[in-house]
């Protein structure tokens, strides 16, 4: 399979002086699931940003199936049309992403931007909604939802537009337990539907269920190994090192016993 997203040697600093991303080198292939690890702080949804477009390397390049990402080439109108509709981006944080009065004028918008005619648009935002499991939303104010309710409005009103390509910044981010089964399900299903999907996640445990491809990011804001969750996941020293498990000693009796877990999975002796 093509790469369908390429980054070489990008670095960026925010207001040329809070390092962020050094020295980034990656390719995500078409169709597969690939995440992004690593600390808060790390770099993670900068680098997001970055292949979103939203922000401009201070230096290295992006490219879109071989094609350079830039502020000029986006400024083609077929390509800048091109990519923003190839390309959903799903923010950590949905309050960012919703602006519309009702959900169902939120799922509108996407395609109404695409320009479809209000019928084709409709029907979008009715199939979706469906897909979801949520047209019990589909007149409420985007303010009167759940966490987990405004997730799946926020992802809803990515996918009216049939993006090929899903950003997804710490997908599982305040999400109660049925929303999070949920929303790991919904991203196998994306995946093997053909759909590319990059995420985010401090999580090891997501890891371990969405069995991605895996770039680790140190603290310094480099990409430490690059590989698949199996090699990461038994990768302990590497772990240990960017600061995802930590090594725990505790007694039984007078034995000695070792053992590592992550920082954010509560974990029973
Ligand atoms: N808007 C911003 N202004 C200044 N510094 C920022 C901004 N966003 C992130 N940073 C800094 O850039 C680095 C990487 O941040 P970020 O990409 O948000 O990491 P992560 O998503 O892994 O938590 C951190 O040191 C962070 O403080
Ligand atoms: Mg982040």
């Amino acid at each position: 399979m093509e790469d369908i997203i390429s980054l070489k040697n990008i670095d960026y600093s925010y207001f040329s002086k809070i390092p962020a991303l050094r020295n980034i080198n990656l390719s995500v292939k078409k169709g597969e699931m690939f995440s992004v690890i690593g600390l808060n702080g790390s770099g993670k949804s900068t680098l997001l940003h970055i292949i979103n477009a939203l922000i401009f390397p201070d230096s290295g390049e992006v490219l879109l199936d071989q094609n350079p990402v830039t502020e000029k080439s986006l400024r083609d109108k077929n390509f800048g049309v091109q990519f923003r509709q190839r390309m959903g981006y799903i923010f950590q944080n949905p309050d960012i992403q919703l602006f519309c009065p009702t959900v169902f004028d939120e799922l509108l918008f996407g395609p109404l931007q695409l320009n479809l005619s209000l019928d084709e648009a409709m029907e979008r935002a009715e199939q979706t909604l469906s897909y979801l499991g949520i047209g019990y939303l589909r007149e409420r104010p985007v303010y009167m939802l759940s966490g987990g309710e405004k997730k799946r409005v926020a992802i809803a009103s990515v996918l009216t537009m049939n993006p090929d390509i899903l950003l997804i910044d710490e997908p599982l981010s305040s999400l109660d337990p049925r929303t999070q089964t949920f929303f790991i399900e919904l991203l196998l299903e994306l995946n093997h539907a053909g759909k590319t999907i990059i995420f985010t996640t401090h999580q090891l445990d997501l890891i371990e269920h969405l069995q991605p491809r895996v770039a680790v990011l140190s603290d310094e804001h480099t990409i430490r190994k690059i590989g698949t969750a199996s090699d990461i996941l038994g990768d302990e020293e590497l772990l240990i090192n960017v600061n995802l498990v930590h090594e725990h000693v505790h007694k039984h009796g007078n034995e000695e016993h070792k053992h590592y877990h992550s920082h954010y999975v509560f974990h029973k002796h």
